[in-house]
């Protein structure tokens, strides 16, 4: 059974430039412990997409569709039935810790009272539960750093903590958004390890944001392509990293760095996001894209299934083959 079933989502804002469409027709359903992983450049989408399932948009955004949690629309709970699912339920953990640590309170206050307010533990058993979870997040001497302010810790291990405080009540769906894009390359591979390592443990489903597709390559069972607030490829991670059709996927993936290949050989996409609050008629990826016609920038290319798969998709005019056999041409020049 589906833990997270999203049904066309979208994510308009009122602006004084007009309505911005930050999120268009996305749809993705989530099972125990699986991992989806949503990527794209800056600004195409991803934190508005799950800000609207957390119910956090800003004042003008308003989201639109379904978000099914274990059956109930989380775009239309009302607040007291939200706030149990919230922080309980299904967790945020953000790129900056101390948007969700409070620097004037001690990282024992914080936790314990999340344990006080949803499992109405008392103190001594909320402080034991406590140290247990800085423990599975590998804080050394976790018992005595608890007593310790955020500030207190390194980048890292402010990291874990928030990802201790988010982990506290055993979600069963935990959101990442960009968790691991402050910190030092070291550092976030061991991030990264350690959320699939407390997936295993506590069989939490993760929604897992980043701007890097190499960050997803170990992580994700399923992956979405965003750009321009749509998506424009999603698939399982095998469809979308042996058998990327997209010409924007294709070329995030030529961004990845490679054990195989120097660092010369990668290749940004030319270009910069688009200006969301005046996208083009066409494809948003058409002003960008080397494969683009001029149907691509007149008219948007549905999500459409990849002939011959299964929940493979894909929203581009172009001809796959054409598309897959020119990269191959291209790369063998590199
Ligand atoms: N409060 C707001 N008002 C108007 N537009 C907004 C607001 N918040 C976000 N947006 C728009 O939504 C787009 C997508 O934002 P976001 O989901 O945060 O991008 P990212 O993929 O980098 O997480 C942004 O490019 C911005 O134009
Ligand atoms: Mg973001």
């Amino acid at each position: 059974m589906n833990l997270l079933e999203v049904t066309n989502l979208a994510v308009q804002f009122a602006t004084q430039d007009g309505t911005v469409y930050a999120v268009n027709g996305l749809s993705f359903a989530l099972g125990k412990g699986q991992t989806l992983g949503i990527v794209g450049e800056s600004g195409s989408g991803k934190s508005q997409t799950v800000l609207a399932l957390m119910r956090l948009l800003a004042r003008n955004g308003q989201a639109t569709g379904e978000a099914l949690y274990q059956g109930n629309n989380l775009l239309t709970l009302p607040a007291a039935t939200l706030n149990q699912i919230r922080g309980n339920r299904m967790a945020m953990i953000f790129q900056d810790p101390m948007t969700s640590l409070n620097p004037y309170l001690t990282v024992e206050r914080q936790m314990t009272e999340v344990l006080q307010f949803h499992k109405g533990q008392d103190r001594k058993s909320a402080l034991a539960a406590s140290v247990r979870m800085l423990d599975a997040v590998r804080i050394p001497e976790a018992a005595k750093r608890i007593d310790m302010y955020p500030h207190e810790f390194s980048g890292g291990m402010r990291q874990r903590v928030m990802i201790a405080m988010a982990l506290l009540c055993e979600p069963e769906v935990l959101i990442a958004d960009e968790p691991t894009t402050a910190l030092d390359v070291t550092v976030q591979a061991q991030m990264l390890r350690l959320l699939r390592d407390l997936q295993q443990d506590f069989g939490t489903a993760i929604v897992l944001i980043t701007h890097d597709l190499g960050v997803v390559a170990g992580l994700c069972d399923q992956v979405i392509v965003m750009y321009g607030g749509r998506v424009m490829e999603q698939g399982s991670a095998q469809q979308l990293f042996k058998t990327a059709t997209h010409p924007y996927t294709l070329g995030l993936l030529k961004a990845v760095p490679r054990m195989d290949r120097d660092d010369e050989s990668l290749l940004a996409i030319p270009g910069a996001p688009p200006n969301m609050a005046r996208l083009p008629k066409g494809c948003p990826f058409s002003e960008r894209c080397s494969f683009a016609e001029v149907r691509c920038h007149d008219t948007l290319a549905p999500l459409q299934s990849v002939p011959g798969t299964v929940g493979h998709l894909r929203a581009c005019h172009r001809d796959i083959a054409r598309v897959q056999g020119m990269q191959t041409k291209e790369s063998r020049h590199d």
